[in-house]
């Protein structure tokens, strides 16, 4: 016997309640609260998940028997990174991103080239010759990839029965519904319970799924909290729509760090990886050009040269403007009274202009004195040499302070050919200079580093 009831359930954090509520007293968010039929079962016709079950008992710590970490290596080395060495059996996994971002061409990819692994990608949005198009497009010949139109977890799960996948892709959990609940597809509740089947699968049958989600305008997985503390793994898919670059970064990872990040270029023919960031990062100009300064950043774990661009003239109108792109705009004012304040540049009566180049946003600290270089060149209309990087914070009193894997950053320089890298002189201890051939330029404060560039 099964009772209908409704349910009152936070669109943002999954908090339910008997009545609506105006304020979530769990998220505290405003009007989020919608309702929701479920149909309870009385829990007999659960759906049955294939797999081994039920001979789950308490064991000792110290008696759990170490099995050696199995990986499926992915043959993509981004997206083996991001995972942490590659999938992990029986994890669940989340790709989401905003529509037309590529989160479908990426998964498709990475399972066309697992050529000996039976795949199962189940499609709710596209139909199979979409997925054909696709496939062809990306140009990878595998026989041993399936597709399948479905969006009823039941039917799917008795299509997995019989094909027994060695890997299951679902495109969208927003798409699926499940016969036991009620609602529409992509409501709370449903996409709570497809979700919870597919973890008891994955588990279960020590398959590895991805699930791929989309993303509202605020940036959040929709249907986002719940499905982040179910799933072992999130990564987000992000870049600029008008750029080529996609960086895939994990936000949660039960089985690596969340640290590492993959690099793509969106190409007609599919993803490329990309392995050496600096070399599309910066601009190969012929010239030298006023306020652009380079900067020798970390993402995760990679060294990675990246160009900022600044342009300081006189303000056009009474209120000087200050914009910036790909770089925190309050991080920019600051340094901007920073140069005002500390070193006495009259930059209060100029349009600041800051971009920083390949639509990437960066928040490592390390890139402030190039930020600062580049805004200096403009104001001074002198160019830095195109050999010179910098890899510095800059501080309140206009210090140059020391930041994190500076061999790191400075070895990437040294590879890529630059002759100087400016580093704070605090940065200077266990930097072993003798097998390069950059020269490192240490300095302590804003006023030196213009004295070495523009004097
Ligand atoms: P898609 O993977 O469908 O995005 P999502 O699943 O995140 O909604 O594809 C996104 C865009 O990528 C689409 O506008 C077309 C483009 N694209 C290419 O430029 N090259 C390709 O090889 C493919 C397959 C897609
Ligand atoms: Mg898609």
């Amino acid at each position: 016997m099964s009772k209908t009831k409704t349910i009152f359930f936070c669109q943002n954090c999954g908090a339910q309640s008997a009545k609506w509520i105006g304020h979530c007293p769990s998220c505290g968010e405003w009007n989020t609260y919608v309702e929701e039929i479920i149909r309870r079962d009385t829990g007999k016709n659960r759906t049955p998940v294939p797999g081994k079950k039920g001979d789950s008992k308490p064991v000792l710590i110290p008696e759990v028997e170490a099995v050696a970490e199995i990986r499926i290596d992915t043959h993509n080395h981004e997206f083996n990174r991001v995972l942490g060495g590659g999938l992990v059996p029986g994890s669940l996994i989340l790709v989401g991103g905003e529509p037309g971002i590529g989160k479908s061409t990426l998964v498709l990819q990475a399972a066309l080239n697992l050529k000996n692994l039976k795949v199962l990608y189940v499609t709710g949005e596209e139909s199979e010759q979409q997925i054909k198009m696709r496939a062809e497009r990306i140009g990878i010949q595998n026989q041993q990839c399936y597709v399948l139109t479905e969006t009823l977890t039941q039917n799917i799960f008795q299509f997995i029965e019989q094909l027994q996948p060695e890997l299951v892709v679902i495109d969208s959990i927003q798409t699926l519904h499940t016969d036991i609940i009620d609602s529409s597809a992509g409501s709370i509740s449903q996409i709570r319970e497809c979700a919870a089947e597919f973890q008891k699968y994955a588990k279960q049958s020590e398959t590895p799924v991805i699930l791929i989600g989309h993303i509202t305008k605020d940036g959040v997985l929709a249907g986002p909290k719940i499905l982040e503390h179910m799933v072992d793994t999130v990564l987000q898919f992000e870049g600029e729509r008008n750029y080529g670059y996609r960086i895939l970064r994990a936000a949660k990872n039960r089985f690596g760090s969340t640290s590492e990040l993959g690099i793509y270029e969106m190409q007609s023919s599919g993803l490329r990886e990309v392995s050496n960031p600096s070399e599309i990062l910066l601009s190969h100009r012929e010239e030298s050009l006023s306020g652009i300064a380079i900067a020798a950043m970390m993402e995760g774990m990679r060294p990675m040269m990246i160009e900022t661009q600044a342009l300081v003239s006189s303000a056009a109108y009474g209120t000087p403007q200050r914009s910036s792109t790909g770089f925190d705009s309050r991080r920019l004012n600051m340094l901007l009274a920073v140069l005002e304040k500390r070193s006495g540049f009259r930059l209060g009566v100029k349009d600041v202009f800051l971009n920083i180049a390949g639509g990437l946003r960066v928040d490592d600290p390390a890139i402030d004195l190039a930020v600062v270089s580049a805004i200096l060149s403009s104001n001074e209309d002198i160019p830095i040499s195109q050999n010179i990087c910098f890899a510095s914070e800059v501080g309140l009193s206009g210090e140059i302070r020391s930041v994190n894997r500076i061999e790191q950053r400075i070895a990437e320089a040294d590879k890529l050919g630059f002759e100087q890298i400016f580093i704070s002189k605090y940065n200077l201890k266990g930097v072993d200079k003798s097998k390069l051939n950059i020269e490192i330029i240490p300095v302590g404060k804003i006023e030196e580093v213009f004295g070495k560039l523009f004097t």
